[in-house]
């Protein structure tokens, strides 16, 4: 039987995210092709195989929302659409509303509030325009509200992902108090003074959107006690700091710490296949006899990219013993193109590639190589050949480049990780740690990777491999899900 929106579904697990597991695309000849994403989301719900879970999600684009009309209540058919064996839920919401909820609200704020990448004179200036916004975040919130209570069976557990649902599980709990809900921040949280650049009202509104949540999960204690001392400054919430507990206006919200690791069985069977053998190959073509410095990342302010090529254009002024010794093998692949300050940072990290190749390159030798094609395989080969993975983001709420190159690397990889990344909290004893914003830090700990002896670098990668997987993304999934129950 299915639901409708006022009555009592049938799905006893459901999961919500901005992303879900598919994307359509349009063929040439017209046709919807279906592509499958992965993460550990999608290897988690697979995991407990319940082939009446539902994961509900947001129709990104104009393909997306032609599949999700196609279906009946948007909910995709199972033959062809599902993700081991569950149903998907694809909201066909209005791409102008869409558009403010996810690239006004959810990735120019609170994106930039929790990555403290406000470059403050300027900006946040929260104007008429951003109320607009605002409004269609509150909107989109609540269509996801709408169909999780449509969908969910009595006393259903439903896992309601990140800063773009902030406000569906308070929305959630109104209309269905017998669901057990979870909310689960796969960013950083911000600090209070920082949080609070918010306007006030926008402030509580995410806060208490989320301790509708009987649990609410973060990757790292560091950001749990964060989002807590948020609600004590904003709200006044009575926090324990032990517990990890949030106590206002009478409810009790229990805060979760699971940090997803690496999937190593994935990984190392994906690793080894033809077609990463063959990109393989060409980069070792490239790069010779020489060192490799790897980094991998979607085009992403809070990737810190541009500090990353400034420290390697430093390593290589300060010790030219390295010129013509090592590449720079970077792969920056684009993402969230809609906004200007992506499409400038992606210009400048072009631009600062081009400096460093004309500044040192010769015939024979180009220092940096950067491919800006987002292509899977060709990562995991990179992975597999670097002698030292840069890591340098200003914030990062995990970070799985991370914890994947110890796991697939084939002669042990030193590992340069900022600090401020999630990951570090697992992986900092045997990493090289680096403040993001030290340029000369950074530089100096690629040295220090570059020149690490063998032995060393294989027991470090070893130990960063154990602690990488330590929490698969089945298990993480599971964790959540029992914690909840
Ligand atoms: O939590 C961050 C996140 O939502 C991740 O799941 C993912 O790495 C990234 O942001 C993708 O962002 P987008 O969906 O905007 O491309």
């Amino acid at each position: 039987e299915r639901s409708n929106s006022t009555g009592t579904g049938t799905a006893p697990v459901l999961v919500a995210s901005n992303r879900g597991p598919v994307s359509f695309s349009t063929a040439e000849d017209g046709t919807l092709d279906l592509r499958r994403g992965g993460g550990g989301l999608v290897s988690g719900l697979s995991a407990i195989g319940d082939p009446d879970a539902v994961w509900v999600c947001a129709a990104l684009g104009d393909a997306d929302r032609r599949a999700a009309r196609a279906a009946p209540d948007g909910r995709l058919d199972r033959a062809g659409h599902d993700v081991g064996g569950q149903a998907v839920r694809m909201l066909d919401i209005d791409p102008e509303t869409f558009a403010r909820a996810y690239n006004g609200v959810a990735n120019s704020t609170l994106w930039f509030v929790h990555h403290l990448l406000y470059a403050t004179p300027t900006a946040p200036a929260f104007d008429a325009g951003f109320r607009t916004e605002w409004q269609a975040y509150t909107a989109y919130n609540a269509a996801f509200a709408e169909a999780l209570a449509a969908e969910a069976a009595p006393g259903a557990a439903v896992l309601v992902q990140d800063y773009h649902l902030s406000l569906a599980p308070a929305l959630l709990r109104a209309a269905r108090p017998d669901l057990r809900i979870g909310h689960f921040s796969h960013t950083p949280w911000a600090p209070p003074e920082y949080f609070r650049l918010l306007p006030d009202d926008v402030a509580e509104a995410v806060l208490t959107g989320i301790l509708g949540a009987d649990r609410a999960g973060f990757l790292t204690r560091r950001w749990a006690l964060a989002f807590a001392e948020c609600c004590a400054a904003v709200l006044g919430a009575e926090v324990d700091r032990e517990a990890l507990t949030v106590t206002h206006a009478g409810r009790t919200t229990r805060l979760g710490v699971h940090g997803l690791g690496a999937d190593a069985d994935f990984l190392r069977e994906r690793a080894h296949r033809p077609d990463v053998e063959e990109r393989l190959a060409a980069l070792r073509e490239a790069v010779g006899d020489r060192r490799a410095v790897v980094r991998v990342d979607r085009t992403e302010l809070s990737k810190n990219i541009v500090r990353g090529f400034q420290a390697y254009r430093h390593l290589l002024r300060t010790r030219p013993e390295w010129q013509d010794r090592v590449v720079h093998i970077a792969f920056a692949y684009p993402s969230r193109t809609d906004l200007a300050e992506y499409r400038d940072y992606t210009a400048r990290v072009r631009e600062l590639a081009a400096e460093i190749n004309t500044e040192f390159g010769t015939d024979s030798w180009q220092p940096l190589i950067l491919h800006v094609d987002d292509d899977f395989p060709r990562s995991l080969a990179a992975y597999r050949l670097a002698d030292v993975a840069l890591v340098n983001p200003i914030r990062d709420g995990m970070n799985l480049v991370a914890k994947e190159v110890p796991v697939v690397s084939d002669r042990g990889c030193a590992l340069v990780l900022s600090r401020e990344a999630g990951a570090h909290a697992e992986l900092g004893e045997d990493a090289l740690s680096v403040n993001p914003y030290d340029v000369i830090a950074t530089s100096d700990a690629l040295h220090a990777g570059l020149t690490m002896a063998a032995d060393e670098r294989a027991d470090r990668t070893k130990r960063l491999a154990a602690a990488a997987t330590a929490l698969p993304p089945q298990q993480w999934f599971l964790d959540q899900l029992d914690a909840l129950r």
